[in-house]
């Protein structure tokens, strides 16, 4: 069995934190959320995976390099444009070589992994799994239409949706996709929809199973997903301290502080918070609950909570930062108290405040 990373498309929707980069590289609890997709593939014995890359492949290639670090040997599989998921599979076509293959898209994040995923779609001998989990807003998912445990339909993005069960970015494929992709036209958004392909191979016969998923999903295709998805990883993450704690600090809650680091005189940290390498916390700083800061960060006189911060950013002020995304390198500090009142913004375009 091989594995198939998706990390192209635009990442408009993410946008200003892609303009620079490749969206699958955004940090979830200060780890680039494309890692995520990786492991789960490992840990389910993929030991060869091939990387779906488009156009913005910053950063991607350098941290994956050839796989081997993470104990796995990866391809880079070309997709100058994202023409949709259903063409992601065949551009890896060849690759394949005729093998099944798990399909997981790199901006999904899954609690439980793949591993059940693959032990299902071999014990029952399939053409085709993919996961489902029921969500809140159908229309903006492919969804599954099921009779018991029997599938029986697949639409993507229904208008009217005939049920709440999301297609998760997991699907699992023997070489049957390849000719069901092939077969279909592209859809009102111009895209190849694997929703489609799939469906061709329902009405084709073929041997199609859902799988329901038994914790959390998350799909992190808008900046509030981000958020949550901290969220959810925070509270799962386990307490550790390689950096130095102050006297002053007072901890409670779980933290993960990295090598390097350290608080300075009065901070009050309200866990989860992961604080990555190397940072200068303090003094009088507040961290509240599912806050993440990334390596080289400096924050003094200030009050973050449920908010990312990426590497490599300065926080110096007395306002209160919430629910914020700051994208790396990013400095915020106060105007000075000689300066008539009012901000002074330098941000990105189509950027979004609330001050
Ligand atoms: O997250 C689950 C949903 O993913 C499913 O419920 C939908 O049925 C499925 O179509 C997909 O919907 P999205 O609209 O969220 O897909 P998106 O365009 O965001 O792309 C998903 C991932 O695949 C993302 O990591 C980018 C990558 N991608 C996307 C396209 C269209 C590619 O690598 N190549 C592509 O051509």
């Amino acid at each position: 069995m091989k594995g198939l990373l998706l990390a192209g498309g635009h990442g408009t929707r993410l946008r200003p934190l892609t303009y620079t980069g490749n969206k699958h590289m955004l940090p979830i609890a200060n780890k680039p959320m494309l890692l995520y997709g990786l492991e789960h593939l490992k840990n389910a014995g993929i030991e060869e995976v091939g990387v779906i890359l488009g156009p913005i492949k910053e950063g991607v290639t350098e941290m994956l390099g050839d796989g081997g670090s993470f104990g796995v040997r990866i391809t880079y599989l070309d997709q100058p444009e994202p023409k949709g998921l259903a063409h992601a599979a065949l551009v890896a076509e060849e690759y394949m070589k005729g093998e099944p293959f798990v399909m997981y898209l790199g901006d999904n994040l899954l609690r439980e992994g793949v591993g059940n995923f693959v032990r299902t779609f071999q014990a029952k001998d399939l053409d085709c799994l993919v996961g489902v989990c029921p969500v809140k807003d159908p229309t903006r998912f492919g969804i599954a239409e099921m009779n018991g445990e029997k599938l029986v339909r697949l639409v993507e993005k229904p208008e009217h949706p005939e049920s709440n069960l999301a297609l998760i970015g997991v699907y699992l494929f023997d070489e049957t996709i390849f000719d069901a992709a092939k077969s279909i036209k592209p859809s009102g958004r111009n895209e190849l929809e694997i929703t489609d392909a799939i469906q061709h191979l329902l009405s084709s016969g073929k041997k199609v199973e859902a799988l329901r998923v038994t914790s959390w999903w998350k799909d992190t295709g808008r900046p509030e997903d981000l958020l949550e998805a901290n969220q959810l990883v925070l509270a799962d993450m386990e307490e550790s301290i390689e950096g130095y704690i102050s006297e002053r600090t007072q901890l409670t809650g779980c933290l993960k502080l990295g090598s390097g680091s350290k608080t300075i005189g009065e901070v009050t940290i309200r866990g989860p918070v992961v604080i990555g390498r190397n940072c200068s916390v303090g003094p009088n700083v507040y961290l509240g609950p599912y806050t993440s800061i990334g390596d080289d960060c400096t924050l003094k006189d200030v009050e973050v909570e449920n908010t990312i911060v990426m590497g490599r950013s300065r926080i110096e002020s007395r306002k209160r930062i919430v629910d914020s995304l700051i994208g790396s390198n990013s400095t915020i500090l106060d105007a000075s108290d000689h300066l008539p009142k009012g901000y002074k913004l330098i941000i990105g375009e189509r950027s979004f405040a609330q001050i």
